[in-house]
């Protein structure tokens, strides 16, 4: 495995559990405000935006491995038409990553739609549901052996 790679494939597997962390911190809490009446707070934007700039970082590393490192993607897209007929190629061409950036446009605009919102009720409504839509996106992708396509849950 080249070091590139290597580098790449740590980051990007390694991150994938600040996402799921700070996801989860996210609609927590979002759910407590929501449930205790309780006013939008610090402790949420802050975890908010931890877990808008993970999502930012796994799209960019993301991104240029599937451009120009991972063999796999490489491979698949030397020959889109054949990769297609194979599961584990379409997996890493399509499916992993274009509902993985679906999932980071949603918990961006869900981000932003927040925002807008002065009403905390309203403000922690928006979290729930367009954090919450994206996790289980995320979650769908991450090749735990669920879509045919296994990898370790920590990469050393
Ligand atoms: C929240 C979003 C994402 C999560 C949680 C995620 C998670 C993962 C995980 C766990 C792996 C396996 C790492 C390992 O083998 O240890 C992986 C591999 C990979 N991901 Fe993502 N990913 C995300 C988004 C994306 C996006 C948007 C792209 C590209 C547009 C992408 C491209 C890739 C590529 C190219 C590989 C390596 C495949 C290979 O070389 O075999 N990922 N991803």
């Amino acid at each position: 495995m080249g070091t590139l790679y290597s580098i790449t494939l740590f980051l990007h597997s390694w991150n994938r559990w600040l996402i799921l962390i700070a996801g989860l911190i996210v609609l927590l809490s979002a759910l407590k405000g929501l449930s205790q009446k309780s006013d939008y707070n610090g402790f949420q934007r802050k975890w908010s935006l931890v877990f808008l700039s993970s999502l930012h970082l796994q799209l960019l590393v993301g991104l240029i491995m599937y451009f120009f490192i991972s063999p796999t993607t490489l491979l698949a897209l030397s020959d889109f038409g054949a990769a297609m007929k194979d599961s584990t190629l379409r997996f890493w061409a399509v499916e992993h990553a274009f509902v993985n950036v679906v999932a980071i446009a949603l918990a961006q605009t869900g981000s932003i739609l927040v925002k807008k919102k002065t009403i905390s009720k309203e403000k922690h409504l928006r979290t729930i549901i367009w954090t919450g839509i994206a996790l289980v996106l995320i979650l769908a992708m991450i090749p735990m052996g669920m879509m045919g396509v296994d990898r370790p849950w920590f990469r050393f």
